[in-house]
């Protein structure tokens, strides 16, 4: 973030005025008395007619055990929605109260919520607020004013940046928020950002009266204050879509590469050129598991399918991806993000060197270069944890490695960090730019609650550490529909680690992965077993159960169970 920071002691001020008497405002320097709260208001995101904004309260006196936090707004802001408290408001005063989860506020905590509100005129920061209606206090980020003056170091629009999600606020879809905001507790993560998905050619002008891409970019602008915003986009259409797999067949057979082009890829990049969107950092994540369906579901692998080897055969995923680079890649403010797979699909050796080299040809493909390629996404819609701390790919028992286990079963990689860290460079040795990142979505590999493991497992066998250690608990690592246990990972944000340019929500949480029988519709979905809880499985799970939770809806639906279960296994936890 690049917003300043300014602390503002008017509330100070009015004390000391109040009681005549000077009082020191170093908090925390020793031997003045502390202010008993300290509040930080900041707008997060500001558009022509509402903001959003969070409040972070810091108790510095006696522990309470539940808190109300009061202020006064100057002009005509109303609150419509709030999470993590209980907002109220009567004229310009507002209240917010705790929730029943988040009541308790030792000396020194803090605790955070936020909302959404609607206003006209200016949006100046209330200069007063009292916690259990003693004054705070206040450390303010400044109202995000629309007409605030440009940063001298952002660069003229137009120009990539090495990283789009720098200094950035990130488009929040209104649709998927409703979805979620509906949900019992949905509120707490209401306002994270999560990829538009364009899942067919309706999905441009919009599907059953639902936003469309200029909907969304009009939204994204009204969303947009002072600093830049990115909108997280998803190219996924490609003629004989989903090979492997039936749950995310799409509407275009496998020779329809001319409508891919001039139906879907020409109509979104006119729209993205389109001059009014110039100042919108748009990301686009190129089709989801295509090209690396090509390498491992494809000739003489016991994983292969016809599908997979058709669409090899008819060059149609390599074409479609490199069109689709070389045209979005045309437009100044598009940065494309390539499908990257994830560990436990690249990660073994005859997969990760393979699937570089297709990501090349594919780059190089239709006009393409590699310079359309502004980084990866690894995974997409996938759960493979983040990070397993209580392993190691090094790791030996008694002797034996812990790729000889069962669940890495030779993998190079045991999380999903080290793989996409690892794989940037191989893609760099390949021919792509030194400066590429990597996005990884952690929209659902939060593998928290009850069950997760709080140390290494037994050192009685390799099988035992790694399952004992493990924070992913799928059946089997290529288990892939509506899993059972996982939770909401990493809240999304930028530059967490060397070479990532962000953690992503890309997937929308609560969206089904496939339906968990044969449900008829008119998207192209088929029903695959994959997404059967009692599917005893197939090649590509090592012939496993599917893990799947039963009653899912098709893909893309929303799917409340799941959702439920995903906040409930969130990690790191919900609030
Ligand atoms: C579905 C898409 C959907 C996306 C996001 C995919 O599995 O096939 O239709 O838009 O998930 O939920």
């Amino acid at each position: 973030m690049n917003r300043t920071r300014t602390a503002l002691l008017a509330a100070m001020a009015m004390v000391a005025g109040a009681t005549g008497t000077a009082l020191a405002v170093a908090p925390g320097s020793p031997g003045t008395a502390a202010v008993p709260c300290t509040v930080d208001y900041e707008v997060q995101n500001a558009w022509d007619t509402g903001f959003t904004a969070s409040v972070t309260v810091t108790n510095n006196a006696a522990p309470v055990t539940s808190w109300d936090v009061g202020w006064t707004y100057a002009g005509n802001q109303t609150i419509t929605n709030g999470w993590n408290a209980r907002l109220s408001q009567s004229g310009t005063e507002v209240s917010a109260t705790n929730e029943s989860y988040n009541g308790h506020l030792g000396t020194g905590a803090s605790v955070s919520f936020g909302f959404q509100a609607g206003y006209s005129g200016s949006n100046a920061v209330p200069d007063t607020f009292t916690l259990n209606g003693t004054t705070c206090d206040v450390d303010s980020g400044g109202p995000t004013d629309p007409t605030d003056p440009p940063d001298p170091t952002d660069p003229p629009p137009g120009d990539r940046v090495d990283n789009p999600y720098s200094g950035a606020q990130v488009y929040v879809n209104p649709e998927w928020s409703a979805n979620a905001a509906a949900e019992p507790g949905g509120d707490r993560v209401a306002d994270q950002p999560t990829g538009v998905w364009l899942d067919r050619i309706a999905a441009i002008e919009g599907v059953d009266g639902g936003m469309g891409l200029r909907d969304h970019l009009d939204a994204a602008l009204e969303q947009k204050g002072s600093d830049e915003l990115v909108v997280q986009l998803v190219i996924y259409n490609l003629p004989g879509r989903d090979c492997a797999a039936l749950a995310s067949n799409g509407e275009l057979g496998p020779t329809e590469i001319d409508r891919y082009k001039t139906e879907y890829i020409d109509p979104i990049a006119a729209i993205l050129g389109d001059e009014k969107y110039a100042d919108l950092r748009i990301v686009t994540t190129v089709e989801i598991d295509s090209l690396p369906n090509l390498v491992t579901n494809t000739g003489s692998r016991p994983t292969a399918t016809p599908a997979c080897d058709v669409m090899k055969a008819n060059g149609n995923y390599v074409k479609g991806v490199g069109y689709a680079l070389d045209r979005l890649g045309d437009v100044p403010h598009v940065y494309n993000y390539v499908d990257a797979g994830h560990h436990g699909w690249i990660g073994w050796d005859d997969n990760f060197g393979a699937t570089a080299d297709v990501f090349k040809e594919a780059a190089t493909a239709e006009g393409a270069t590699v310079d359309d390629v502004h980084g990866f996404i690894t995974n997409t819609a996938n759960y493979s944890a983040l990070r397993e701390e209580n392993f190691s790919i090094d790791d030996q028992v008694a002797g034996t490695s812990v790729r000889q286990s069962q669940w890495v079963d030779w993998n190079r990689y045991v999380d999903e960090l080290s793989f996409a860290q690892a794989f940037r460079q191989e893609l760099v040795s390949v021919g792509f730019d030194a400066g590429i990142g990597m996005l990884i979505d952690t929209s659902r590999n939060g593998w928290g609650g009850a069950d997760r493991p709080t140390g290494p497992g037994a050192t009685t066998g390799v099988d035992a550490y790694v399952d004992g250690g493990r924070y992913d608990r799928r059946i089997h690592i290529g288990n892939w529909c509506n899993q059972q246990g996982a939770g909401l990972g990493e809240r999304p944000q930028a530059a967490p680690e060397p070479g990532i340019d962000a953690y992503v929500w890309m997937k929308p949480p609560g969206e089904s992965d496939g339906s968990s029988r044969e449900i008829p519709n008119d998207e192209g979905k088929g029903f695959d077993r994959m997404c059967d809880p009692t599917y005893t499985g197939n090649p590509r799970n090592g012939g496993n159960l599917s893990g799947a939770l039963p009653d899912a809806p098709v893909s893309g639906h929303w799917f409340s169970a799941q959702f439920q279960e995903l906040m409930g296994n969130a990690y790191p936890p919900l609030p």
